[in-house]
């Protein structure tokens, strides 16, 4: 006999519980509805995955277009930049052209007011004080210097009446006298400024006495130096006056080397061509012309009026 004979008792087919059936179905129910749940969730999850790439895509979009305007902005304003800066230097080169142009017209001013001062200076100064005068030439009748002032009574010779001097120049008539006194040289003054008509009754004593003799040691009114009250004859007291004599004196060694630094001049040297050597006769015409006809050994008299005049603007300076 065979083992397939055999008959084996066949299981008894249980009928199924219904508390059973009624978990499975429960069961299927809350897993149908929690796949039903979380489909919900997923697709909530999929609208907000959604909307925030869209609003993520459109943050993005509009920081570009912000980004775009931001870099046109930035373009414009360099843009901007540069032209400011152009103008900028536009206006500096303007500024200083403009400089420039009012420092020359200043300049130009300057000049200007420089020439008018020195027109005006010249129109208030007297041609009269550097021309020549000695016989040749004729000074107005009439002239007198705008300003006299009286001579300090200690520099007068004693016996001698007060004397005048041009004002512009009595300083430095002051100065000589002073800085001679210093090296112990006291110079006096015996005469200075003449009038027409002191002048004039003058040479009328000295021709009652030296007849036409007069002629060689005084001028005729009209034709002395001293009418321009910026002429003065010195001496010392041991000579006593206008004496030839004055130029053995050390006081005349002195003006000699000296009187030029303070504008002074001999008029009349020995062997000029006009009157006597006048050791004493001195003239004031400024320290500029002095200078140059001291230092080129040359007399007044022997240089030309025009080169004489073009130190007259300076005469007082
Ligand atoms: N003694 C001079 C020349 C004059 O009288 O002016
Ligand atoms: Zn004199």
């Amino acid at each position: 006999m065979q083992a397939s004979d055999i008959k084996r008792p066949q299981p008894t087919k249980q009928p199924e519980s219904p508390i059973y059936t009624y978990i499975v179905g429960g069961v299927a129910v809350v897993a149908v509805l929690a796949a039903g749940w979380l489909g919900i969730q997923y697709q909530k999850h999929v609208r907000e995955i959604a909307q925030m790439t869209a609003a993520a895509a459109s943050a993005a979009q509009k920081y570009e277009a912000e980004l775009a305007a931001a870099s046109t902005t930035i373009a414009t304003l360099h843009d901007e930049q540069e032209t400011l800066k152009k103008n900028l230097n536009n206006l500096a080169d303007d500024y200083a052209d403009e400089k420039d142009r009012n420092e020359e017209f200043e300049d130009q001013i300057r000049q200007l007011s420089g020439t008018i001062g020195d027109l005006d200076k010249l129109a208030k100064t007297d041609k009269e004080l550097l021309a020549k005068y000695s016989k040749v030439y004729f000074l107005n009748e009439n002239y007198t210097p705008p300003r006299l002032k009286q001579i300090d009574d200690k520099y007068i010779l004693a016996g001698k009446k007060d004397q005048y001097f041009d004002a512009r120049a009595i300083e430095f008539l002051d100065d000589m006298i002073k800085d001679a006194a210093r090296d112990d040289i006291d110079l006096k003054v015996v005469s200075a400024y003449r009038s027409f008509d002191e002048q004039s009754e003058l040479k009328g004593q000295y021709t009652s006495v030296y007849g036409s003799g007069a002629n060689a040691f005084s001028a005729d009114q009209g034709y002395s130096e001293h009418q321009l009250g910026t002429t003065v004859d010195l001496t010392v007291a041991s000579v006593g006056g206008t004496y030839t004599s004055f130029k053995d004196t050390e006081a005349y060694q002195w003006l000699l080397k000296n009187a030029y630094k303070y504008g002074f001049i001999e008029s009349y040297p020995e062997g000029n061509s006009y009157y006597v050597f006048e050791p004493w006769h001195w003239r004031f015409v400024g320290t500029d012309l002095a200078r140059d006809l001291h230092r080129d050994d040359a007399n007044f008299y022997d240089w030309d009026q025009r080169k004489i005049d073009d130190y007259l603007i300076n005469i007082f300076d």
